[in-house]
């Protein structure tokens, strides 16, 4: 295995950072339930406003239930991700207290990177799936639009093979720190 093909960190940081990765092709071997509530317990630590806590994880492995989450996906993503052996869905509570809570979306993505650094850590691999069917999902979940925003759907397993070189299942690479942070904004 060799991140460093593809990936060249410029400054200095933890492995994980950069060896999170997420593949599209997974072995068949299945998560236990112990490794999935390690998963969740890392979300569980994520950073929220008001230590509101308001994201809502709905899962599945196998049988009927699995088969319907199968179906929240779009046909593109359902093709390579019913493969996983353990499908999320992830959403957001929108409200605290009675009021709007403007951090849900913000804090729901902390929670799932949580996910994917800790899967990462125990040999898993994390994909994430924008391309979803939001109205099925909350049909699936029970979680009724409104109170819940859908926001994806994540794929966990073990990854077919390190990086394949196929085109489509290679770590990304990524913009320059040029692009994203500014030291001095133009508007000063
Ligand atoms: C919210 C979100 C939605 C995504 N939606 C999809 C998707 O629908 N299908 C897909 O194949 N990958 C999807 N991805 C994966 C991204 O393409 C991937 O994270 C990005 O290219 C960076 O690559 P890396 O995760 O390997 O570092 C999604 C990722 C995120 C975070």
């Amino acid at each position: 295995m060799n991140i460093d093909k593809y990936r060249h960190p410029e400054n200095n940081i933890e492995n994980f950072f950069y060896e999170r990765w997420s593949s599209k092709l997974f072995k068949s071997k299945t998560i236990d339930k112990t490794q999935i509530l390690s998963l969740f317990e890392a979300a569980r630590w994520a950073p929220s406003s008001n230590n509101a806590q308001p994201w809502r994880f709905v899962y599945a492995t196998k049988g009927e239930f699995r088969e319907k989450i199968n179906m929240v996906m779009n046909p593109y993503n359902r093709k390579w991700a019913t493969k996983a052996p353990l499908i999320i869905l992830v959403f957001s509570k929108n409200q605290n207290d009675g009021k709007e809570n403007r951090s849900a979306k913000f804090d729901t993505g902390a929670a799932w990177m949580s996910i994917a650094i800790q899967a990462k850590i125990m040999g898993m691999n994390t994909r994430a799936m924008g391309g979803i069917d939001h109205d099925v999902a909350h049909k699936v979940s029970g979680l009724p639009i409104g109170e819940y925003s859908s926001i994806c759907a994540i794929a966990v397993g073990f990854s077919e093979s390190d990086y394949n070189d196929l085109s489509e299942n290679i770590p990304s690479s990524r913009v320059k720190l040029e692009e994203f942070i500014m030291d001095k904004p133009k508007a000063y």
